[in-house]
């Protein structure tokens, strides 16, 4: 089985992605997600690819503090924050790393299972979402989400990296965005055994503020940031003004906003 994770964030970076893009982005999908979703009380919940613990955290909260909750990551700097956030005394959450193709739990394990932008960078995806459904008992939910178009933003940042840093960097930026044809995904879900896939367009609005710090903290909390760093801080300047003038067109008041959409896949184990 092949361990591989194409968004390995440092530890700066993790900071960085839990308080810029989890409120800007990742926690309005999970919120939308949740609204979408029933489960049985005390259900045994698994969230994998938890990251920072987004969607495990308003897990808790749609429980109510019941059931059993399971986060699971590959990036111990990333699982580092979701357990100071939520630490496992509290609320019977527990966090672990794991590749996703080799999940330590039973087969049927779980009531449920959440992938919040996971799939795009499994190197593995039938073998991955063959493992998730191994660990889902028959009847369960699988709710995933993966993006449905480039973002502007990242976009942006894409084309000033190519410019400025390199090829590779620039590739980086939109990768997360590269695996997103709905139809194959729903194709990857049936040849894994899960069976009603359904699926539908959530959109969310990103706020970012308009400040040059901002799109700086933005850039950084990405996996090209070591590569970025080492070119020095002129080059970041550069950067953040070439992603500055570019943003101002979504100027909307005194902020941006620009509107992100991504797929959820509802399916059954
Ligand atoms: C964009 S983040 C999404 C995190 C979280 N679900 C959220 O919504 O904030 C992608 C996550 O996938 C994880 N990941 C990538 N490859 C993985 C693998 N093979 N097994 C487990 N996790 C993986 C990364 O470590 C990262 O935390």
């Amino acid at each position: 089985m092949s361990a591989g994770n194409s968004f390995n964030l440092s530890s700066e970076a993790a900071k960085g992605y839990e308080t810029q893009k989890v409120p800007a982005i990742f926690a309005p999908i999970a919120k939308a997600t949740l609204e979408q979703t029933e489960l049985p009380e005390n259900a045994a919940v698994i969230d994998i690819a938890c990251g920072t613990g987004i969607v495990s955290r308003l897990l808790v909260e749609y429980l109510s503090g019941k059931g059993r909750i399971v986060g699971t990551d590959l990036n111990p700097a990333m699982l580092e924050i979701a357990k100071e956030l939520m630490p496992e005394t509290h609320h019977g959450v527990e966090w672990f790393e794991c590749d996703v193709s080799n999940l330590p739990f039973e087969d049927a394990t779980f009531d449920a299972a959440f992938c919040q932008q996971g799939l795009q960078f499994f190197p593995e995806k039938p073998e991955a979402l063959a493992e998730i459904h191994r660990v889902i008992a028959p009847g369960g939910r699988l709710m995933l989400t993966c993006w449905r178009s480039v973002s502007p933003v990242f976009q942006v940042v894409s084309n000033s990296l190519k410019n400025r840093v390199s090829e590779t960097a620039a590739i980086q930026a939109v990768r997360p965005y590269a695996f997103r044809d709905g139809e194959i995904i729903a194709a990857l879900l049936t040849g894994a055994g899960f069976s009603n896939v359904e699926v539908s367009k959530i959109v969310v609005d990103r706020h970012f503020s308009p400040s040059r710090a901002a799109i700086r903290a933005e850039i950084l909390s990405s996996p090209y940031e070591g590569e970025l760093r080492a070119k020095g801080d002129k080059v970041i300047d550069a950067v953040v003004e070439d992603v500055d003038a570019e943003l101002e067109r979504y100027r909307v008041g005194d902020g941006l906003i620009v509107p992100q959409d991504t797929h959820l896949f509802k399916a059954t184990a």
